[in-house]
């Protein structure tokens, strides 16, 4: 597998495949390949024992299928009576099939990740797409128990692919209005079992990469006054995919339909083929809540990580109450034209 995989990343390096508009995911796919080949990486699965003989498995199948009722039922779609239980048995059976998982980055930050976003569930500020409501339950894989004192933060480009908060001419339509909004992107945290929700939009898609969200896990920060983290570790990066059928559907219906960069494919994209190596399944667990994509989604994903590993993603910006504001000496200014995060010739961090 880690020879196949080396084989897959240095075909990749040589096509000079090109990420976020103009750049390229060299360093990406690098830190990627760093993580599967890891000697203390462990996934979600080998904790699959430990959490269905606690119950936590099931508990979660049970609570997970009463909020998407909740749901149906908030949008018309069900009476309060109708819901319908799965057999846990089966869930707890086929645990830990598809959850991210990690010790090191599952994958890179990107250049558009922005500082100081503030604790929030809704993260759609006015941004129209296909609404999703995630749910997140962050594991650690060390001891095998839900991690329950950490912050999820979330963030993605909006229908037409562009990413709030900064202003780049590689950020789809290049529109320097983005910087002005926090728009998709917020933290929440862990609460008692280990769960982070969200409500949020399906990704647009952007030239280079298939459609996806991004993730940081926050552990030990300080929750400020004005609802915003300092402080603490990082222990996971990482990115969130939708399968392919439910993207093409998501794509047809509007404002997805009008955006004009040129669409990558799930199968296409370097980093989701690397995701879904070493035993991981970065696809979000999807449920319709009504009988169109545009009546929402509903969507599930455990996230593997050791709250004790350290991670050094770099933001570009940070989230201020005057708006974006950019972070002096960021490896990522100036990204795609210069930054010291471009261009080939990357090495796997060792932090
Ligand atoms: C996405 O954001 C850009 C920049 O703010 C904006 O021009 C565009 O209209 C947004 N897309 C949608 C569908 O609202
Ligand atoms: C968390 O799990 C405990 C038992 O393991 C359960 O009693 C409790 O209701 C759960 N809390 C939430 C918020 O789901
Ligand atoms: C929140 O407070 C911190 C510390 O004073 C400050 O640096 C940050 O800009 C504030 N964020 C917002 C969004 O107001």
């Amino acid at each position: 597998m880690v020879q196949f995989s080396q084989a897959f990343a240095a075909i990749l390096l040589a096509t000079g495949v090109v990420a976020h508009p103009g750049g390229n995911i060299n360093k990406e796919i690098m830190r990627r390949q760093a993580h599967l080949d890891h000697p203390q990486r462990r996934t979600v699965q080998s904790c699959k024992r430990d959490l269905v003989e606690s119950g936590w498995v099931r508990e979660q199948h049970m609570r997970r299928e009463a909020r998407l009722h909740e749901l149906r039922v908030a949008a018309g779609f069900a009476k309060p009576h109708e819901l319908v239980r799965r057999d846990p048995a089966e869930a707890e059976a086929n645990y830990g099939e598809a959850a991210a998982c990690t010790l090191d980055p599952e994958a890179t930050e990107g250049p558009y990740w922005v500082s100081g976003e503030l604790i929030r569930q809704d993260i759609l500020t006015g941004e129209k797409g296909v609404v999703v409501h995630l749910d997140i339950n962050v594991i650690d894989t060390t001891g095998c128990k839900p991690v329950t004192n950490a912050y999820v933060e979330m963030w993605g480009c909006n229908a037409t692919g562009v990413y709030t908060g900064v202003a780049a001419k590689g950020n789809g339509d290049g529109s320097k209005s983005a910087i002005t909004t926090n728009a998709l992107r917020g933290l929440q945290p862990t609460a008692q079992n280990g769960t982070a929700t969200f409500i949020t939009l399906i990704p647009g898609h952007y030239v280079g990469r298939a459609n996806h969200l991004h993730t940081i896990i926050h552990h030990g920060a300080t929750l400020l006054p004005n609802n915003t983290i300092s402080g603490g570790t990082i222990s996971h990066v990482g990115q969130f995919y939708v399968d392919q059928t439910m993207l093409t559907e998501v794509e047809k219906t509007t404002p997805y339909s009008t955006n004009k960069q040129t669409q990558t494919k799930n199968a296409q994209d370097a980093l989701f083929n690397m995701g879904k190596q070493g035993g991981d399944d970065p696809v979000l667990k999807i449920s319709r809540i009504g009988s169109k994509v545009e009546d929402g989604l509903y969507a599930t994903i455990d996230v593997g990580v050791n709250p004790k590993a350290r991670q050094n993603p770099q933001p570009v910006n940070m989230w201020t109450d005057k708006g974006g504001i950019a972070i002096p000496n960021s490896p990522w200014a100036g990204y795609p034209d210069s930054c010291r995060y471009c261009g080939g010739g990357f090495r796997p961090p060792t932090e």
